[in-house]
């Protein structure tokens, strides 16, 4: 029987060529975004991620959930949609992935994530669940000198939210692994308008150095994200895998590991 895949961010790169994969390998897919999806919801809101789990719920079974949806963008909305639009829906749609023979939840955060210019107020009020005091924390961050930066704050916290969520009771529990993935630069439209101007390639390519075939394509990523939500994968979870090109190994190198 095929499985019933709930991905988010359907309509446009990384999320977009995981929905041909997995439709492709005989899934039904089940494509949320603001548009042209299958669920039409703002996953920025607690209303919009409140009517997307109930019109998913509306569609029976769901076997395996992909949340690609995000957003790069200096203000609040960054930290709404990369954080709360995966948590509050994850959250929301645990009930019946715990209900699947072999249920999976895949997130992507992003190499960023490791990135220094983070906001700890941001990333403590993510973890604490105030999506108001993380908006309030956004308004500071971006204000300070040098600003914080809100997309690095959200994809930490969405990585550190994966990392203490997964071995719980209520996923590893009930049986459903809970893993990130972690892009370095990856040509989608959130990225195209740099890698087409060779000043800001080069600037991109500084913080984020690839030495393994140096920007991706959203294929790369879907095929990691594919596996990860497919029924081989049983005992990968709380882990953060970085499709990078290396990013994280030159940067990091041994840290963690002496
Ligand atoms: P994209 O801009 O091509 O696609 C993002 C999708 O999310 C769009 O279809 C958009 O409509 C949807 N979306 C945005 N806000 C939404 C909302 N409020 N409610 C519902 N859907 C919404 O971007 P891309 O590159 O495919 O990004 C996918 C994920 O990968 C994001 O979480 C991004 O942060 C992450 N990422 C991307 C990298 C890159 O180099 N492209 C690198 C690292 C992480």
């Amino acid at each position: 029987m095929s499985r019933r895949v709930v991905v988010t961010g359907s309509g446009s790169g990384i999320g977009r060529a995981t929905a041909e994969r997995l439709a492709a390998a005989g899934d039904v897919v089940v494509g949320v975004d603001l548009r042209d999806a299958d669920v039409e919801a703002d996953l920025g809101t607690p209303e919009g991620r409140a009517a997307a789990v109930s019109a998913i719920e509306g569609r029976g079974q769901v076997d395996a959930v992909v949340c690609c949806a995000g957003v790069e963008a200096k203000g609040d909305v960054t930290v709404r949609v990369n954080y709360f639009g995966v948590v509050e829906l994850l959250e929301g749609l645990q009930p019946l992935l715990a209900a699947s023979d072999a249920p999976r939840a895949v997130v992507v955060a992003s190499f960023a994530a490791i990135h220094p210019a983070f906001d700890a107020g941001i990333v403590e009020a993510c973890l604490a669940g105030d999506e108001a005091a993380a908006v309030d924390a956004c308004a500071v961050a971006v204000e300070a000198e040098p600003p914080r930066s809100v997309y690095a704050s959200s994809k930490r916290a969405l990585v550190r939210w994966v990392r203490r969520t997964a071995p719980t009771e209520r996923w590893a529990g009930a049986g459903i692994p809970l893993n990130a993935v972690a892009p370095g630069v990856v040509a989608t439209p959130m990225t195209q308008y740099r890698l087409d101007d060779p000043s800001r390639r080069e600037a991109l390519l500084g913080v984020v150095p690839m030495p393994l075939h140096g920007p991706g394509e959203p294929d790369h990523v879907a095929a990691l994200l594919a596996w990860l939500a497919g029924p081989e994968n049983v005992l990968v979870t709380g882990q953060v895998v970085f499709v990078d090109g290396g990013a994280d190994a030159v940067l990091r190198g041994e840290a963690g590991w002496t």
